[in-house]
């Protein structure tokens, strides 16, 4: 896909670490200008200084997605500085694992709205200007296993949040075609901090557990949903519309 997405205008949100950083290294990679954000600042991401043109093409600037009025805002900068929005890849979000009834009733609030709302308020603000253009865009939704429905216990807010994204990327595919594509990939286990941290508990012991269990008897690294994340946004991946993919290396 080299040179496809020379000009094209990429938003992805939550790319300070983990996977965000992955997919927005791969679209710069492929040629786009990346606009990327999360609540804390973050100097340009740290590969742009080593792909030919990178530093001009990626930005990062503080967003948080719990607030429509500073999406308003980012979306409105990326647009005045790129011209442009092609592309919106809503990966922001995640909540650790907790015990459901020890945690507060906010905990649950909050993590529905940042898991939810937030990429639906992100989506409302792309479409406005996506629309707009000639050629529409492309959104694609990043999702988790734990939206499965056979449900996600310790992980239940984040689970219902995480189903209700990939219901609403269905919803928006069947009312924003032809012009915008909607799609959703449903995460297994991709290697980040977070990961590390709240899912393999910073025990080897667990990782080879939870290894043993995917049938490609490995986990993702985050450059490999930036692959995935290409596809769907790219000439190739120009029929699919609607769809929740799992990206789980065969384990749902
Ligand atoms: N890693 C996995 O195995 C896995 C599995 C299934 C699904 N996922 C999903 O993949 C996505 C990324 O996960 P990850 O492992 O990369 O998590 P992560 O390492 O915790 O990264 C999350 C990113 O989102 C940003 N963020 C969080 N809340 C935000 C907000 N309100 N506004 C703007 N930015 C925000 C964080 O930066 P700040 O804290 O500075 O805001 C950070 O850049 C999440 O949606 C997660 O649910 C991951």
């Amino acid at each position: 896909m080299a040179g496809e997405f020379e000009g094209k205008v990429v938003i992805v949100t939550g790319a300070s670490r983990g996977v965000g950083l992955g997919i927005a290294r791969r679209f710069l990679e492929a040629g786009a200008s990346v606009a990327s954000c999360s609540r804390k600042e973050m100097l340009p991401p740290p590969f742009a200084d080593r792909i030919p043109g990178g530093v001009e093409r990626a930005v990062h600037w503080v967003c948080d997605q719990r607030d429509f009025d500073q999406i308003d805002a980012f979306v409105t900068r990326v647009v005045e500085r790129f011209g442009r929005l092609d592309v919106l890849i809503n990966n922001a979000g995640g909540a650790p694992t907790t015990s459901t009834t020890e945690v507060s009733p906010r905990f649950h609030k909050a993590t529905i709205e940042n898991n939810l709302t937030g990429p639906m308020w992100f989506a409302l603000r792309a479409h406005r200007q996506m629309v707009t253009q000639e050629s529409g865009g492309s959104i694609v939704n990043i999702s988790s296993q734990a939206s499965s429905p056979a449900g996600s216990p310790t992980l239940v807010s984040y689970g219902a949040a995480k189903a209700g994204l990939n219901h609403l990327t269905k919803s928006l595919a069947k009312e924003w075609g032809p012009k915008i594509r909607v799609n959703c990939l449903s995460l297994g286990h991709v290697v980040t901090e977070m990961w590390r941290e709240y899912i393999a508990r910073s025990d080897p012991a667990i990782e080879h557990k939870l290894a043993a269990q995917v049938p490609l008897r490995r986990f993702a690294q985050p450059e490999e949903v930036g692959d995935a994340c290409l596809f769907l946004c790219s000439r190739s991946g120009e029929y699919v519309n609607g769809a929740t993919i799992a990206f789980d290396g065969g384990l749902a």
